[in-house]
């Protein structure tokens, strides 16, 4: 495979995984879109929470009682998509979400590192609830708290230049290896 390819594989992840702690970068707040009970694509902004470049695999928080958690337990078929405009480069990635809610490992230990802050934008009526039904906080949030892993099969890799804008497609096995990356014409 070609040396370049692999480096721009290499390249999008390091920046993925720099911008969980990087907040004004341009991956911070990712797009991740699922499919709905209708077969309606549905899209939404979500922070980057982690990043495993060996697993290739991205970290989201959410609530559990909100429309996107049902819709990956119908259909775990995901797409993130995320634009740097410093950069002026674009990702987007196609893979698959698995759940883990309140009672999981991985959200203990997820729920644990939150701030007491973050933590209590859980403890509030449903995502997408009437206002005026809104009940009042009955537990402390961690039981409506849930952690999407999301695990990449492809990246899109689209680079905009005034000198000609340049595109990849990158393959990913089940492992997490560089399976296979060609350009493609953007
Ligand atoms: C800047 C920004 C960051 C957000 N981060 C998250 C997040 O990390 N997790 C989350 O579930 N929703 C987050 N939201 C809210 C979602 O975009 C969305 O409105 C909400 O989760 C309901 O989505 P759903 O109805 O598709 O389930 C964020 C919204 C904004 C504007």
């Amino acid at each position: 495979m070609e040396k370049l390819l692999e480096d721009i594989d290499i390249n999008a992840w390091t920046k993925l995984k720099n911008a969980v702690l990087t907040t004004d970068s341009g991956f911070h707040f990712l797009t991740l879109g699922s499919v709905d009970e209708q077969g309606l694509p549905q899209i939404r902004i979500v922070v980057l929470r982690g990043v495993d470049l060996l697993e290739r695999v991205l970290e989201f928080h959410t609530d559990i009682r909100s429309p996107k958690w049902r819709e990956f337990g119908n259909n775990p078929h995901a797409t993130v998509l995320g634009y740097c405009p410093q950069t002026r480069l674009q990702l987007r990635l196609q893979g698959s979400i698995v759940m883990y809610d309140a009672s999981s490992e991985i959200a203990e230990h997820a729920w644990d590192k939150l701030s007491s802050r973050t933590q209590q934008t859980y403890a509030v009526a449903a995502p997408g609830s009437d206002v005026v039904n809104e009940a009042k906080a009955t537990n402390n949030g961690k039981a409506s708290f849930g952690v999407l892993l999301f695990k990449a099969d492809s990246l899109d890799w689209c680079q905009l230049a005034r000198e000609g804008n340049q595109r990849a497609m990158l393959r990913y096995r089940p492992e997490g290896k560089l399976a296979s990356a060609k350009w493609v014409n953007a």
